[in-house]
């Protein structure tokens, strides 16, 4: 078997390789390598491409090279905040790059299209509810618009053209190597070089948070249990609203750099909220649970110590990824 995956040198592609290296597939990753991949990110038994899926030579030529026999398909523009400022970016990787990638698959008959999606394509709920599998879709934001037109088009090439395929919408992941522009790492990053840390609006939105190696057990779980053409949600199980969150944050972070407590705090500011700003994400994630037995391995506050720990001992690598000298590596390594 060669399974391919997408968007491998970004956060949860590369947790999604390191849960499958141990096995005997061969795993080929193909990454554009934008600012949020590193290939320090990416298992050393793993062959890589540079390509954009949203180029279809480039995925044609990469269908030529190899033959698939599955595909996790995680690669995506994946920060909301950007997806405001411009838009363009998210079609062509989040909506062009999966219909390429979904016509490759088609046109080569590969066994199975696992496609990453997030619970953003709900758009948001009140207190009380939970997005179930047949939620409708109401997605607020650009980036949330592109991954439920992603979505469609995979169910549109299983009706239509029979490809096998799952979806599943998570909700948001944490841990290691997330590129410090989403809250926690970001928060991380600044904590350590007493920057201010800007929390949009009141705080009072929330968020259900799922540690990334327990996304990767689900993806890898529904490959090989799940049913074709299913849609399966994966959450925690683990709502805070983000005020509390990061006033959890600070906590072990003063701890953690043997600061006084009420060090990190002070640098909480708040800030203009985000446009279209959801109040309120909130996943059931009971049928993955009843039907494949799937549950977090690890409670919200291992999981936090674990990514603290990381970012601590890592420091090199946020160094790297914020410098961009990385950027001109790749450049240099595999052209432009
Ligand atoms: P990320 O930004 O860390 O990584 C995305 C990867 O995709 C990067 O390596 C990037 O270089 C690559 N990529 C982007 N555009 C590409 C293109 N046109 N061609 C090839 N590669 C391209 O994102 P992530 O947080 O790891 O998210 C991975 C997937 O999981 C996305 O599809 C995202 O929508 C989904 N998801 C994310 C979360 C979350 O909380 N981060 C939650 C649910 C679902
Ligand atoms: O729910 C799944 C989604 O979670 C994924 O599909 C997305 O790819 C991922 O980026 C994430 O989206 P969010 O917008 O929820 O994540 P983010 O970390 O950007 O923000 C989390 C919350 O924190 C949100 O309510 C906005 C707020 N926030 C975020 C940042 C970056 C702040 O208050 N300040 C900040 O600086």
């Amino acid at each position: 078997m060669t399974i391919l995956v997408t968007g491998g040198a970004g956060f949860i592609g590369s947790s999604l390789l390191r849960q499958l290296a141990p096995f005997k597939e061969r795993l080929v990753c193909v990454d554009k390598f934008t600012y949020a991949a590193s290939q320090d990110n990416v298992p050393d038994n793993v062959e890589l491409y540079m390509a954009d899926l949203a180029d279809e030579e480039a995925v044609r030529y990469l269908f030529e090279q190899e033959t698939f026999t599955d595909i996790f398909h995680l690669a995506a523009e994946s920060h909301v905040d950007n997806s405001i400022k411009d838009c363009k970016p998210f079609i062509e990787a989040n909506v062009i790059g999966t219909v390429n990638l979904l016509q490759l698959a088609l046109e080569k008959e590969v066994n199975r299209f696992m496609h990453i999606s997030t619970d953003e394509v709900y758009g948001s709920i009140e207190d009380g509810g939970y997005f179930v599998e047949t939620t409708s879709y109401d997605p607020k934001s650009p980036y949330s618009a592109s991954k439920a037109s992603s979505d469609h088009f995979v169910r549109a090439y299983g009706e239509t053209y029979g490809i096998p395929y799952f979806i599943t919408n998570c909700s948001n992941n944490y841990g290691q190597n997330q590129f410090p522009e989403k809250l926690i790492p970001l928060f991380i990053n600044n904590i350590i070089h007493n920057k201010p840390l800007p929390v949009y609006g009141d705080g009072n939105y929330t968020r259900d948070w799922l540690y990334v190696k327990d996304h990767a057990i689900a993806i890898d779980l529904v490959f090989h249990r799940g049913r074709n053409k299913e849609t399966y949600n994966i959450g925690g199980f683990n709502e805070w609203k983000n005020i509390d969150l990061v006033r959890l944050l600070c906590k072990k972070m003063d701890s953690k750099l043997g600061r006084p407590a009420g060090t990190s705090e002070s640098l909480i500011t708040y800030v203009k909220d985000r446009p279209g700003h959801d109040l309120r994400y909130a996943i059931d994630a009971s049928k993955i649970n009843k039907e494949l037995g799937w549950k977090p391995s690890v409670t919200f506050e291992e999981g936090l110590e674990k990514t603290i720990d990381w970012y601590l001992a890592n420091s090199d690598w946020l160094q790297h990824v914020t410098s961009g000298t990385y950027q001109e590596y790749y450049k240099n390594h595999y052209g432009s």
